[in-house]
């Protein structure tokens, strides 16, 4: 599924101060797994306030292809009937993903432990993603798997009989390929250990847990985590209910940092401290940021986020923070362009990976708008002030490249145009409102290189 045949250009231009209080959708990491643990689990489970997006309705539309019964009654609690580990069926069809990374990702997790056969396919960006990172272990794990050179999509993944479980060092710092071994694990006999020396979002090991998973966490001498899943657990259908994502919630948080005169409070936003390396560093910037009404849910903290415009500086980001805020470099790039000074981020080769070429992506996108930036392989460092906009920035069927520039929009002296605001709905759908209810001018444009 690609977006490029139906892409709908949108172009941002700066107005009146952004003010109010909104909610943003549910956390896309949380859904995901949601829908998938559920399946796992014997019986019926429900999930509150999940991301109705396309990544995840992908997701949605695998696990039916695998035997759930998901439904959305009109109370807007979707309930889903799991049928239990070691019972999957055998999809009927190829399974397609659309952009979906973590979806694919996780569901081969799931499915290279079962013996059934599964093909994977997926939109432009999917299938130039590297899929090795998880395909290895799941070989080693005893999975046969054809695939396009280079382990790319289109894919196909036989489980075996029986897998076996592995002790597993996860060689970049990624939750998704974390997720996948552990995910496998899970229909393995005995005790599958990963070990992750560099700590990433932890919601599978927290969420498994929940679903009544033997699990447990610790850190080595070397002060890596050691994540070991004792395989075959009866998990446990459970009510789950999703907070605000907050690699959404930073779109707007930034947009009020950099449009002045704004003051908004977005509520209900996850507090994960794998996730909240973004507000931290904005804070750091000299961003008038505070988080308030702190509690929890499901094992979560999550508050809200009040935030008024700021007069930012040039910080540095140094690569340890990275995993944190791995999302949000690209709308972070468009805090520095308003920042006093130059902002240094390091760390950033996963971001070459992502739906897009990111780095890249971002440099080009910032360049066309006339902000200083430097590329480097795995650095970005930008120069704030100036006067910018004016430009149009390719998307590269990336959702978060499309809400950082119309943000960078919002605040410059010229409107900013994105050749695709479609692939926004892979992970915000209503962004336009939304943003439209604080005040933010962001409408159809002229398709000009579409
Ligand atoms: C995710 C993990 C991250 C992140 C993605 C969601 C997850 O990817 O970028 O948006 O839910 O596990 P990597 O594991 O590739 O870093």
């Amino acid at each position: 599924m690609s977006h490029s045949s139906n892409a709908v250009p949108l172009t941002a231009r700066a107005g009146s101060p952004l003010k109010g209080r909104i909610r943003v959708p549910g956390d896309k990491s949380i859904s995901h797994r949601s829908i998938m643990f559920s399946t796992l689990a014997i019986g019926r489970s429900t999930v509150e306030g999940i991301l109705e997006s396309e990544d995840v309705l992908n997701t949605i539309g695998a696990m039916r292809a695998v035997g759930a019964r998901v439904e959305r009654p009109a109370d807007g609690r979707w309930s889903i009937e799991g049928i239990g580990l070691g019972s999957l069926l055998e999809p009927a069809g190829v399974i397609d993903f659309g952009n979906a990374g973590t979806g694919v990702r996780l569901t081969m997790g799931i499915v290279g432990s079962h013996p059934i056969a599964t093909t994977f396919v997926g939109d432009a960006s999917l299938s130039r993603r590297p899929m090795g990172r998880v395909l290895d272990p799941l070989r080693m794990m005893g999975a046969e798997v054809v695939a396009r050179s280079g382990d790319r999509l289109p894919l196909s993944i036989r489980g075996p009989k029986t897998a076996t479980p592995l002790t597993y060092r996860v060689p970049v710092p990624s939750a998704q390929v974390k997720s996948a071994v552990l995910l496998a694990g899970l229909n393995a006999p005995g005790v599958t250990t990963v070990i992750e020396p560099v700590a990433t979002r932890d919601h599978t090991e927290k969420m498994l847990k929940g679903f009544g998973a033997n699990l447990s966490v610790e850190l080595n001498d070397a002060g890596e985590r050691v994540i070991r899943l004792a395989g075959r657990p009866e998990l446990k259908p459970q009510d789950v209910i999703v907070p605000g994502d907050p690699s959404s919630a930073a779109f707007p948080v930034v947009a009020a940092l950099i449009t002045p005169g704004s003051e908004i409070v977005v509520e209900n936003v996850l507090l994960n401290e794998h996730r909240t390396g973004l507000f931290k560093t904005l804070q750091e910037m000299g961003a008038d940021l505070s988080i308030v009404n702190i509690r929890e849910t499901g094992g979560e903290e999550l508050g809200d986020i009040v935030v008024r415009h700021s007069r930012l500086k040039g910080v540095t980001v140094p690569a340890e923070r990275a995993p944190s805020m791995i999302d949000e470099y690209p709308v972070l790039a468009i805090a520095a362009a308003f920042a006093e000074g130059e902002t240094v981020m390091q760390g950033l080769e996963e971001l070459r990976v992502k739906e897009s070429d990111r780095l890249a992506a971002v440099a080009r996108g910032l360049e066309a708008n006339g902000v200083t930036c430097r590329e480097g392989e795995s650095t970005l460092s930008v120069t704030g002030g100036g006067r910018f906009g004016g430009g149009t920035v390719v998307t590269h069927l990336d959702h978060r490249i499309a809400m950082s520039f119309l943000v960078l929009g919002l605040a410059a002296e010229k409107p900013v145009t994105v050749d695709d605001g479609a692939v926004i709905a892979t992970s915000f759908p209503g962004f336009r409102d939304l943003m439209a209810s604080l005040g933010a001018g962001i409408d159809e444009a002229e398709a000009t290189n579409a």
